[in-house]
């Protein structure tokens, strides 16, 4: 992502320095051809068997990338009305956009049906009255797909694992003859698909076989039952290697899961979020001081987790690289925030060439999860973001002013 000349730090032809300068730190900087680049290869990926790739906002939902990612031809995947109305505010189609997640409003669920959305992931019996009440009153057909846990275990962090039992995600197989039988009261809604999502971070091709495969097997029997099944939704997770080794492409993931639905009519849905937009990421950073004791070195940035959570939630590893490089003894050091938590790292023991008060620092491969779990903790302004294309600079997201947090308090 990053290059340097001369020492210099470079993000396709901006530096690094001349944006710091210009924005202030802590800021978020996106490449628009990195995003540009995963957009295509998912599409390709994908290109030989239908499916409709539905962008999980969750992920990142600055305005500017996602009107970019719709602009590809990507729908989106929402899990709240704030999402969703995002997603349409920056030019989704509403056929192609699915509303996932655990717990909706009844808000939330009339706005859907008011916008003609493509589809809702249903987890629970009391959604799915919900959803035909509303329907009913709103003399509305509406399509859902039955969201199943499919018990696969997989290997990433279990905060973020999704598809076990011991999870509140989707319907235990067991429990899909008490879905059916609360549908067959729901005129309104129209069973048209089956879903899964198994986790997020997922480095392995087989669960997305078994999924797809146990999926597939569900929708025949469905089928058979007079169910017209149309798409089965495979969910997101697909893995970024944040160390910057080759991992799986998007290619493999895709041939693992067509492989299972190849001679069958099912068109396949996904939800990638993380893989679109990971890498096209990076947070920059001021070094604020450094510090020493007799166990540790410590570089204070003024980054922390209210821009980037994920090192202090799960324990993530993200790289992080000085934006001059200086020559000089590398020095192992804890790379921490202002914040008054010891959770507030963004990187420990990190062998890095000397750094003193005023460098600059980037945290790579925060384009997901990163200002989209933000927060004001500590009443700390939420970051500027940047989009970076070529040359050209465009600030996407204004820092946030010291008065708009707490402009809702009395
Ligand atoms: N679909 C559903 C239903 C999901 O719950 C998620 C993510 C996705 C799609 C997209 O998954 P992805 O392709 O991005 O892996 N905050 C965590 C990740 C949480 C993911 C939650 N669900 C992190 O920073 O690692």
């Amino acid at each position: 992502v990053i290059h340097y000349k001369k020492g210099i730090a470079f993000l396709e032809k901006v530096s690094l320095q001349d944006l710091a300068q210009q924005f202030g730190t802590p800021l978020f900087v996106y490449s628009q051809s990195l995003l540009q680049d995963r957009c295509k290869e998912i599409k390709e990926a994908f290109a030989s068997h239908p499916t409709k790739v539905c962008y999980a906002l969750k992920a990142n939902s600055n305005i500017a990338l996602l009107k970019f990612i719709f602009s590809m031809g990507i729908g989106a995947d929402v899990v709240s009305g704030g999402e969703l109305e995002k997603a349409l505010l920056a030019g989704a189609l509403p056929e192609q956009i699915v509303f996932s997640g655990v717990g909706k409003t009844v808000s939330e669920i009339e706005l859907a049906l008011k916008k003609h959305i493509f589809s809702f992931n249903v987890e629970s019996v009391e959604e799915i009255q919900l959803i035909g009440t509303i329907a009913k009153q709103m003399s509305q057909s509406v399509s859902i797909s039955l969201r199943i846990n499919p018990n696969i275990n997989v290997k990433t962090n279990p905060y973020i694992a999704t598809g076990l039992y011991r999870t509140k995600f989707g319907f235990p197989e067991s429990q899909i003859a008490e879905a059916l039988q609360s549908l067959r009261e729901c005129p309104e809604l129209k069973l048209k698909g089956l879903s899964c999502h198994l986790g997020s971070q997922i480095h392995q091709l087989l669960p997305y076989t078994q999924a797809t495969r146990r999926l597939r097997k569900l929708a025949d029997e469905l089928r058979a039952q007079g169910h017209a099944i149309e798409t089965l939704d495979v969910g997101g997770g697909f893995g970024v290697d944040y160390h910057g080794k080759p991992s799986h492409s998007l290619d493999a993931y895709a041939k693992a899961i067509q492989k299972e639905v190849k001679d069958t009519d099912y068109g396949l849905l996904i939800e990638p979020g993380r893989s679109l937009v990971a890498e096209a990421g990076i947070l920059v950073s001021t070094v604020l001081f450094t510090k020493h004791n007799p166990y540790k070195h410590f570089v204070i940035v003024d980054a922390s987790m209210t821009e980037l959570i994920r090192p202090a939630l799960y324990e993530a590893f993200h790289p992080i690289e000085p934006c001059l490089k200086r020559k000089g003894k590398l020095c192992k050091v804890d790379i921490v925030g202002p914040v008054c938590e010891t959770s507030d790292f963004l990187g420990t023991s990190r062998l890095l060439p000397p750094l003193q008060r005023g460098d600059l620092v980037w945290i790579g491969f925060c384009g997901a999860y990163g200002s989209s779990m933000s927060s004001n903790y500590n009443v700390r302004p939420r970051a500027a973001e940047v989009l970076v294309s070529s040359k050209e600079v465009k600030q996407v997201c204004k820092r946030e002013a010291l008065a708009d947090l707490w402009k809702r308090e009395t």
